[in-house]
C-alpha cells in the first residue's frame, strides 16, 4: 500500500514539481499516472523509491516511512519496489541476461540461483531467446521487456513503470501493457506513468491526473470500485 500525504516537492532551482499531492494506492491496484510533460509524474515515482525526497509531506510505502527511512534500508526498499525508468538504464556492454543478473549479484545471490532466476524472469516477460544478446541487438519493445524483467527480479510488491510505451508503435505498446497487466494479475501493484491516451482510455483502470504538480483528477474505474466485477472487466479488456 502506498500513502502519499500532502506532498510538495520544490527543487533547488525553485521549480515546484509537486504541490500538496495526496494519494492512496492499495495493494494489487493498477493505476495510470497521466498529465502533460512536466506535470510531475516522474518526480512522484522517484519519490516512492526515495530517489527524491519530498520538501513537505509524508510518504508511506508498505510499512516504510520513506522520509525517515535510514539510507541503510534503501536497498531493501528498492527490492520491494521495482522500477522501469523512462530511459531504461540498461548497460550496453552487458548482455540481456547479465543486465538482469547484476542486481542479483549485488545482492550476493548464489550464481546458480541467480541464473535460474534470470531464466525464469526472461521467460515470464517473453524474451528468453534473447538472453545472450546485447541491448543494441534488440527492438524497443524487447528492451522495454528487459527493463521490466530487471525490475521484477526480486519479485517486488510494487512495479513502477515510467512511460514504458514511450518510443513504441501501437501494437508493441499493447504487448507491453499486456505484460504489465499479467504482472498485476499476480498481485503486484502497478503504477504506470504514460502519455498514451489510447491505452488509458481503452482500459478500465484507475487514472490519476497531474497538472503543473497538482493532482487534479482521480478516476477510480468500475473494476476498482467493485472488485466483484473485475474478472468480467478484465476479459473485456483483452480484446482491445
Ligand atoms: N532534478 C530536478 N531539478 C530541477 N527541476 C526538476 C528536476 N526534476 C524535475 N524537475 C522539474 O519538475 C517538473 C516535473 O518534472 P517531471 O520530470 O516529474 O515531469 P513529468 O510529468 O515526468 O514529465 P514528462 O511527461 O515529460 O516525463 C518539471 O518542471 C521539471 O523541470
Ligand atoms: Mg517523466
Amino acid at each position: 500500500m502506498i500513502v502519499i500525504q500532502n506532498v510538495t516537492k520544490t527543487f533547488g532551482t525553485g521549480a515546484s514539481a509537486l504541490i500538496d499531492v495526496s494519494l492512496q494506492i492499495d495493494k494489487g491496484e493498477f493505476v495510470f499516472l497521466v498529465g502533460p510533460s512536466g506535470s510531475g509524474k516522474t518526480t512522484l515515482l522517484r519519490m516512492l523509491i526515495r530517489d527524491v525526497l519530498p520538501t513537505q509531506g509524508s510518504i508511506i510505502v508498505n510499512d516504510w516511512d520513506i522520509v525517515k527511512l535510514p539510507s541503510s534500508k534503501v536497498p531493501h526498499l528498492r527490492k520491494k519496489i521495482g522500477v522501469v525508468f523512462q530511459d531504461l538504464k540498461l548497460l550496453t556492454d552487458r548482455t540481456i541476461g547479465e543486465n538482469i543478473m547484476l542486481p542479483l549479484e549485488m545482492a550476493q545471490m548464489g550464481h546458480r540461483e541467480a541464473m535460474n532466476r534470470v531464466e525464469e524472469i526472461l521467460e515470464q516477460v517473453g524474451i528468453a531467446s534473447h538472453k545472450d544478446k546485447f541491448p543494441i541487438q534488440l527492438s524497443g519493445g524487447e528492451l522495454q521487456r528487459t527493463a521490466i524483467a530487471r525490475a521484477l527480479v526480486f519479485s517486488p510488491d510494487i512495479l513502477l513503470a515510467d512511460e514504458p510505451t514511450g518510443n513504441l508503435d501501437m501494437a508493441t505498446s499493447w504487448e507491453i501493457v499486456k505484460v504489465l497487466q499479467d504482472i498485476n494479475k499476480t498481485g503486484t501493484t502497478v503504477v504506470m506513468a504514460t502519455h498514451n491516451t489510447d491505452i488509458v482510455n481503452s482500459l478500465l483502470k484507475r487514472i490519476v491526473t497531474l497538472e503543473k504538480g497538482k493532482l487534479v483528477r482521480d478516476d477510480k474505474r468500475k473494476d476498482q470500485v467493485d472488485k466483484t466485477t473485475k474478472e468480467k472487466d478484465t476479459t473485456k479488456d483483452e480484446g482491445k
